[in-house]
């Protein structure tokens, strides 16, 4: 039987409200709270709060209690050792708190990222940043949009700028620094940064961007590309919670993302580090993930 994805993003756009709510709740909370209610997961800057988890909590039973027999996968879930994998089932895929670090900082680029997996291809994205009360939704084939503020329903992108973009050097490129902070890949990531943003005539392989962005959130870097706002973002690294939602709005705002596949056979690879440089092809909105 076709789901009825409308109905589900109804759904899904009203949790992700209630768990906005909870994310700015925990924002006053972990403001003023010690730094001991902040938990370091791989290493000092993988962090996680008792409200990734109570609001995967939330998420996960609403969910469970109005869509039983869809399966799943969570970020805090995952890393309780909750690890079946992707199946054909439809399965929700959600990180509760995109941009943990921005989060204990009160930098309010956070966001929850809602997404739904239908036979391993994600067809529905709520991305909701609660700190600008922005939503973005978009179903597979039916466009993406950003619901501002003061509650007006744009279509993305917002802005069509030449497609492609006549150079790399026109371009606002988000890249994250991860958190895998070792001395192989933050060389790798630093060196790849210096060439998008060098002067060609003084940096081998310089592109000379108009610049580079850090937005500290996976989700809301894609939503951001299908916005307009950004050209281009590219990570290593990423896990399917972090770009579901993000790959279907994207997607659906004509942005190419790469990548995405092996993400979801829900298998990381670790080991594959690309160079940026050489992974923007021609498309105006080229997103790796990978
Ligand atoms: C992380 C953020 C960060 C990105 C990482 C993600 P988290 O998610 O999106 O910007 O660089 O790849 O894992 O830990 O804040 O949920």
């Amino acid at each position: 039987t076709e789901l009825d994805l409308e109905s589900i993003l109804d759904f899904t756009v009203a949790l992700a409200k209630r768990a906005g709510d909870l994310i700015l709740e925990g924002s006053l909370a972990i403001q003023s709270a010690p730094a001991s209610s902040i938990n370091e997961k791989k290493n000092a800057v993988d962090l996680v709060t008792e409200f990734d988890v109570r609001v995967e909590e939330l998420v996960k039973s609403e969910l469970g209690s109005k869509y039983p027999a869809f399966k799943f996968i969570g970020e805090e879930s995952y890393s309780a050792g909750d690890r079946a994998p992707l199946t054909d089932d439809p399965t929700f895929c959600v990180d509760p708190i995109d941009g943990t670090t921005n989060f204990v900082h009160g930098f309010p680029y956070v966001c929850i990222s809602l997404g739904l997996i239908v036979k391993k291809r994600p067809v529905l994205g709520v991305i909701y940043n609660p700190f600008l009360s922005q939503l973005y939704t978009g179903i597979k084939g039916h466009g993406s949009f950003l619901t501002t503020s003061d509650g007006k329903r744009l279509k993305l992108p917002l802005a069509s700028s030449p497609k492609p973009l006549p150079s790399l050097s026109q371009a606002l490129i988000a890249v994250e620094w991860g958190s895998d902070r070792a001395e192989k890949p933050i060389s790798a990531k630093s060196s790849s940064f210096g060439r998008l943003a060098g002067d060609p005539s003084q940096v081998p392989g310089g592109k000379m961007a108009h610049s580079l962005r850090s937005v500290g959130s996976a989700a809301l870097n894609f939503a951001l590309v299908a916005q307009g706002a950004l050209d281009l973002y590219w990570e290593v690294g990423c896990w399917p919670w972090d770009v579901c939602a993000g790959v279907v709005i994207a997607e659906e705002a004509g942005g190419i993302v790469t990548g995405s596949r092996e993400v979801f056979a829900a298998t990381r690879s670790e080991d594959s580090f690309g160079d940026v440089t050489e992974a923007i092809l021609t498309g105006r909105k080229y997103i790796v993930v990978r």
